[in-house]
């Protein structure tokens, strides 16, 4: 589906349900590369970049079954290093099998990842900490290549916790020499899942949710049957269209526990969030207040990942309000989208400057990203 058509609707009301998280499921699946056997997964979202990791795991030697939101995952016969560019361009994750391939094949040949278009993303965190633990990378006509005798740990600086580079020098430290220590890692709760589920596989990695991670090589995984989490970014999104919209209702299956940094941002505007059973009720009838300024960060701070749905909302907000994006630099091509619909946003560097109470009309608009 290229188009969506959207009409007004009014209020949201009703109940919805979230899906499984495509951030966890993405590095658990290539995790999955590492253990010569089946690996079940459950609660695998139905969405376009978990075909393309299907496509990528099926041709670099893995049988790839789907049943409903469950995968079958058997990687006995990995047969070769190399990820095809058609669906490694189209995805950013796609950059994680750097260290998983080194750790099974000893080499990886990887094409430039592809994936939203929001600033520079660079990898020059998972070359050098590849080349920290042994590994000869090379870079040469948009494409990576790396081999290995045999990883060792090492111990890694990240300069900013990246959760793509934490995630690759996890999946290749789980299975190298020695000890691997990682300094200022991500924290986010999709790191905390990929080290569940390793080390429910064998894998002994201490440390996780914190920013120094501890693993001690292993020298092999064994399968296993995991489930993957909510939807984290998915759930806010959900909230944030409800309270946009003045509405009411349920997020069912919503992991309340990783939102605090926007529930605490829609409770500022007047939203009621209450929790019920697996999940939260969000009233949003009263959602009248600015929210003045909102910071994006690492986790445990406001996702980038939800800060253009925040964008929006603002815009129809009454007050003026103020985003500024700390993660990535070039990550406010919606405002430009925005405007078309009557959106008054001034964007200068890093932040968003926004003139509430605008009421939006149709038109026609790209969606450059997430
Ligand atoms: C992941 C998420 C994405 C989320 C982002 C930040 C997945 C599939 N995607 O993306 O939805 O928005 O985390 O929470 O999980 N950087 C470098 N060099 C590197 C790697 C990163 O400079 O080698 C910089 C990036 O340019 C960016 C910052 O680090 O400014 C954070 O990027 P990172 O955490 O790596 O994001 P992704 O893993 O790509």
């Amino acid at each position: 589906m290229n188009t969506i058509e959207v009409y007004e609707s009014g209020p949201l009301k009703g109940e919805v349900f979230v899906q499984g998280s495509k951030n966890a499921a993405l590095p658990v699946m290539t995790a999955a590369i590492l253990i010569p056997g089946v690996t079940v997964l459950h609660n695998i979202p139905l969405i376009t970049d978990i075909l393309y990791m299907i496509t990528i795991l099926r041709s670099v030697g893995c049988v790839v079954e789907r049943n409903g939101y469950s995968l079958y995952i058997d990687a006995c016969h990995v047969n070769t290093s190399q990820i095809p560019e058609n669906a490694a361009g189209k995805m950013r994750s796609s950059i994680i099998f750097l260290g998983a391939m080194l750790a099974r094949m000893h080499r990886a040949g990887i094409p430039y990842p592809g994936g939203c278009v929001i600033g520079k993303r660079p990898f020059d965190f998972h070359v050098d900490a590849m080349e920290r633990m042994g590994a000869v990378v090379a870079a040469k006509e948009k494409m990576l290549t790396a081999n290995v005798r045999n990883l060792h740990g090492a111990d890694i600086t990240l300069r900013f916790p990246s959760v793509g580079a934490t995630e690759s020098i996890i999946l290749a430290a789980v299975l190298a020499d020695g000890r691997t220590r990682i300094f200022n890692a991500a924290r986010e709760p999709e790191i905390q899942e990929l080290c569940g589920f390793l080390n429910a596989a064998g894998a002994k990695i201490s440390g996780a949710g914190g920013s120094e991670l501890l693993i001690d090589g292993v020298s092999s995984l064994k399968p296993v049957e995991y489930r993957i989490r909510p939807d984290r970014i998915v759930a806010g999104t959900y909230a944030i269209a409800i309270a946009a919209t003045r509405g009411n209702a349920h997020i069912l299956n919503t992991p309340k526990e990783e939102m605090g940094a926007l529930t605490d941002v829609l409770c500022k505007m007047g939203c009621e969030i209450k929790e019920e059973g697996r999940g939260i009720f969000v009233d949003g009838r009263n959602a009248s207040a600015p929210c003045g300024y909102v910071r994006t960060g690492v986790y445990p701070e406001f996702p980038t990942d939800l800060q253009s749905p925040l964008l929006t909302m603002l815009c129809v907000q009454e007050g003026n309000s103020i985003i500024e994006e700390t993660v990535f630099e070039g990550r406010f091509r919606t405002a430009f989208e925005l405007e078309k619909l009557g959106a008054d946003i001034c964007v200068k560097d890093r932040r968003a400057y926004i003139t509430g109470g605008c009421r939006l009309h149709g038109a026609e608009v790209c969606a450059p990203e997430l």
